[in-house]
């Protein structure tokens, strides 16, 4: 670990408003210093981390900054959307937004092993920001949003944002504005700059997206019952006080059916299971105990709502035995 990847034992804490000002302006000056008159580049997920970079690139370099978002198709309900409308329509960013949602699930058809979708997925994407980094002239940098646990854990769960893999010929300079910070202090920034309660206080999201949650092969007709029923939990979560609360809560479609009863006649449908849970790390997760009340109007909605499903169940297995995300 070099001297400039590890933080000084003085550094405070961002803890407020007015130390994320002194620690934003401070940036402003090293970024500006760092990127000259040159073009800098950044993979958007849509997550806190690469959102706060972008909000201070924007403010450090403006038009200098070429973000770049790609929608693999796996993402939430209204993501991207939210993406174009913070970053280029209020922030007035350079923003490329790359429709890249038929190539995912193109390659990903008929793949049901989930170390092969991750892998795809995974691949994928550097070969689309590959390409469009190709189009682009003038690039001599390249922004990410790594965090300090990163650089002390250098653990597996980033490896599907970054972009280390690419070509030699596009080997830029990094630009990395937060990586002595944790997730705590990038919020905090992220605050400061501007940026909406919803992506200052998202809760994490796995690199492959929907994808791991929709088991075994995707379809497209599955992918979507999975992306409205997690709408759907979402909103009832922030309309009672939980977002925010529950470190992580989402829905997940399996690839299997039973059997129902709709409008008088036998259907075959899907499940739709709900996963809430706590963790400080990670690493164990105690279950979330959602109000019955709130469940059963979760459910009703899900069930009145969402085509191709006819039931709704509630995961109570704590992480171990069973992992978070189900593949
Ligand atoms: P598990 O399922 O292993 O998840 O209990 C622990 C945490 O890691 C996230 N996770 C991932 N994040 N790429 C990511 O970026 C992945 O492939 C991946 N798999 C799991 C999971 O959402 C949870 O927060």
């Amino acid at each position: 670990m070099t001297s400039e990847n590890t933080r000084p034992a003085e550094m405070e804490r961002i803890t407020t408003p007015e130390l994320a000002r002194k620690f934003i302006d401070a940036q402003i000056q090293a970024l500006r210093a760092q990127i000259g008159d040159k073009k800098v580049l950044l993979a958007m997920s849509g997550g806190v981390d690469s959102s706060v970079v972008a909000a201070l690139l924007i403010k450090a370099v403006g038009k200098q900054l070429v973000a770049v978002h790609v929608n693999h198709g796996l993402l939430r309900k209204g993501e991207s959307e939210q993406v174009i409308k913070v970053f280029r329509d209020q922030m007035k960013a350079n923003l490329i937004y790359v429709d890249a949602v038929d190539r995912f699930l193109d390659k990903l058809a008929g793949v049901a092993d989930p170390e092969q979708k991750r892998k795809i997925i995974g691949a994928e994407f550097i070969r689309v920001f590959e390409e469009e980094a190709r189009k682009l002239d003038g690039i001599s940098f390249l922004a990410q949003g790594t965090i300090y646990p990163d650089i002390l854990e250098s653990g597996p769960v980033k490896s599907h944002h970054n972009v280390g893999g690419l070509p030699e010929d596009l080997q830029f300079s990094l630009v990395e504005p937060v990586k002595l910070l944790f997730k705590d202090e990038v919020r905090v920034v992220g605050k400061e700059l501007g940026l909406p309660d919803s992506m200052v206080y998202r809760q994490p999201f796995p690199g492959p997206g929907l994808g791991v949650r929709c088991t075994g092969a995707i379809t497209r007709d599955r992918l979507e019952a999975l992306r409205e029923s997690d709408a759907i939990l979402r909103e009832e979560f922030a309309r009672n006080g939980l977002e925010g609360k529950v470190w992580q809560y989402f829905t997940i479609v399996p690839d299997y059916k039973s059997t129902g009863v709709k409008d008088g006649k036998r259907c075959w449908d899907w499940p739709v299971i709900i996963r809430a849970v706590n963790t400080r790390d990670a690493m164990t997760a105690t279950i979330e105990e959602i109000p019955y009340p709130l469940l059963h109007h979760i459910t009703e909605r899900i069930l009145a709502e969402v085509p191709g499903v006819n039931r709704v169940l509630y995961d109570l297995s704590p992480k171990p035995v069973a992992t978070i995300e189900w593949e």
